[in-house]
């Protein structure tokens, strides 16, 4: 490839490079070797940037592409990318070191292709949702404050019998969307004497095969009515915006768990803290992600008051952390920047196929003029 045809790339974080992600020795060395192979054969193809800092604002990655011009974005959760931006650039592939790409706006002509890491993080984030959903269930986060408080003392003994909590024994869990994070739960969980129902777009059969005791669910209505857990595990779309409506929540059980750790959108939020206030429902929630974020100051002052007048609901609130396993972070960088360098190699469309494009791009491939055609005429 000549000088001139290098591609340029702008990378909104620097969390993504060899001096950061790629030296961090939580992550074991063959996963940073890999990643400073990566980086090795990234600068020899392309011209990059790299934006000095992790949170760029919307105007501050504006000002960036305006000044560069790259032709390919590599950006990460908590930066938003509009489709006016993407317009008026000339960036033909935006890729994301996440699986979820709501936080990238799709353009009119849909013509820019994106690209994510799926098919690392699953495990990861089963783990942490089966950890929100023990640490609810057994009240832990109370318990930790009580005794971070000072509140246990000599003339304050632990009264165990005075304060039961009940296990996984005989509840019914219900799992909103049975991909691959869904999937791991199951696996996890199948053996712990609970019931497990599912809702999906379609039933999962070949999946039943090997855990033929869960139960497939046509109307969402019948998960938030029968179960003792919901967890969510759907992506964010325009189909599932707020998908957990006043409807839905009204019909959980007193008591019962809302988890999430997949998007904060797909709960109509508002109404959800609106239903806690005035007592039309009684649950728990342990909420790993939300519709904006980080959480407004307003809304965890709502939270507050809700806990302060009804301390037993039992609250979990973390930073959008689930997929914060070192090693699953490294390999989310590994595929993020193979994701980048393949697109670089690419001369044709036969190229993209092994390309972690998102589904609806790797659907309609041959059926769009996408901009990267431009990029492969120069070459
Ligand atoms: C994390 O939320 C991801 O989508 O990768």
């Amino acid at each position: 490839m000549s000088e001139i045809n290098k591609p340029k790339v702008f990378f909104t974080s620097n969390v993504f490079s060899e001096k950061e992600i790629g030296s961090n020795k939580q992550i074991s060395k063959n996963i940073r070797e890999i990643i400073k192979k990566l980086w090795v054969e990234l600068t020899q193809i392309s011209e990059i940037k790299i934006f000095n800092g992790r949170f760029p604002s919307e105007d501050q990655i504006r000002i960036e592409i305006e000044e560069f011009n790259p032709e390919i974005l590599g950006c990460h959760l908590s930066h938003q990318i509009s489709a006016q931006l993407l317009e008026k650039s000339q960036i033909f592939a935006v890729s994301t070191s996440t699986v979820g790409y709501n936080h990238i706006q799709r353009t009119q002509r849909d013509n820019i292709l994106f690209t994510n890491t799926p098919g690392i993080l699953h495990e990861t984030v089963a783990d942490y949702t089966i950890a929100l959903i023990m640490a609810s269930l057994r009240n832990l986060i109370d318990l930790h404050n009580h005794v971070w408080k000072g509140q246990w003392s000599s003339n304050n003994k632990w009264d165990l019998d005075g304060s039961l909590s009940s296990v996984f024994n005989n509840k019914i869990l219900g799992i909103v969307g049975l991909g691959e994070i869904g999937k791991e739960i199951v696996k996890r969980l199948y053996n712990w004497g609970i019931k497990i129902l599912y809702y999906d777009l379609s039933q999962k059969e070949e999946f039943e095969k090997r855990f033929p005791l869960i139960e497939f669910k046509t109307d969402l209505k019948e998960i938030f009515r029968e179960s003792d857990i919901i967890s969510l595990h759907i992506p964010l779309n325009s189909f599932t915006e707020k998908l957990i409506s006043r409807d839905l929540l009204k019909l959980m059980k007193e008591n019962a768990l809302l988890v999430n750790t997949a998007r904060g959108g797909i709960i109509d939020f508002d109404i959800l803290l609106e239903m806690l206030e005035n007592k039309a429902i009684k649950i728990n929630f342990a909420l790993d992600v939300f519709p904006n974020e980080p959480i407004d100051t307003k809304t965890l002052r709502r939270l507050k008051k809700i806990k302060k007048n009804q301390p037993e609901i039992r609250m979990i609130l973390v930073p959008h952390n689930a997929s914060a396993d070192a090693n699953t972070r490294g390999k989310m960088n590994i595929i993020f920047l193979k994701n980048i360098i393949n697109l670089i190699k690419s001369t044709n469309i036969e190229d993209l196929t092994d390309i972690n494009l998102i589904p609806d791009h790797k659907k309609q491939l041959k059926n769009k003029e996408w901009r990267i055609f431009n990029y492969w005429d120069k070459k």
